[in-house]
């Protein structure tokens, strides 16, 4: 999974979603989450309308193309969840899934929120060590809600990152 980021390869800023993102957004999510749950364009141009209610969507950026996107709810609460992050699977292991972290965690300690939590299928174990591997603690395992998909599947991992914790 891990390539060695180079100045070339490195993201570079993050930006808020516009309607000129989403087809290259939903092209993403279609290759990170082949088997998941789809926004639909009306879910996207939700957390622009209001981002409040449904969550802001921002994406990642190399030069002037997008390599990745995060959706983060509870902004500036004192839990901030991670809805959702994804790095274009072509751009893997190049440090794009940690620079939206630690972006996430420079602004969310800003917002004075003290931690930041995250739900993924128990059947994603390197999904999970990613995170651990980031700071990430699991907190618990129950049911995800939903009804598609069998064994682990079924199965939702909390974990949560304290952001008085140093970063990594
Ligand atoms: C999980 C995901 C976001 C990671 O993004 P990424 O851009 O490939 O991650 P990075 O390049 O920043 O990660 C590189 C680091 O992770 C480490 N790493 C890679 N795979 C790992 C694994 N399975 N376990 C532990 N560490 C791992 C590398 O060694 C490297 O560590 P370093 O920074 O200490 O050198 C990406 O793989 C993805 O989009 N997956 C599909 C969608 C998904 O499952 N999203 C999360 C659920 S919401």
């Amino acid at each position: 999974m891990h390539k060695a980021a180079t100045k070339e390869t490195s993201p570079d800023r993050i930006a808020k979603l516009t309607v000129a993102d989403f087809p290259r957004v939903m092209q993403i999510e279609r290759a990170a989450f082949p088997n998941g749950r789809r926004k639909t364009v009306d879910g996207y141009r939700s957390c622009i309308v209001d981002g409040k209610k449904h969550g802001n969507v921002y994406v990642v950026w190399r030069a002037d193309t997008i390599v990745g996107y995060l959706h983060v709810k509870h902004e500036a609460m004192p839990k901030v969840l991670l809805c959702n992050l994804a790095t274009d699977p072509a751009h893997e292991g190049m440090g794009i899934g940690t620079f939206a972290i630690n972006w996430l965690r420079k602004k969310s300690a800003g917002n004075k929120s003290s931690l930041i939590f995250l739900h993924v299928r128990a059947s994603k174990p390197d999904t999970i060590a990613w995170y651990k591997h980031r700071g990430f603690t699991e907190i618990k395992r129950g049911p995800c809600g939903y009804k598609v998909g069998s064994g682990d599947e079924l199965t939702k991992v909390t974990m949560e990152l304290d952001l008085s914790a140093p970063m990594r």
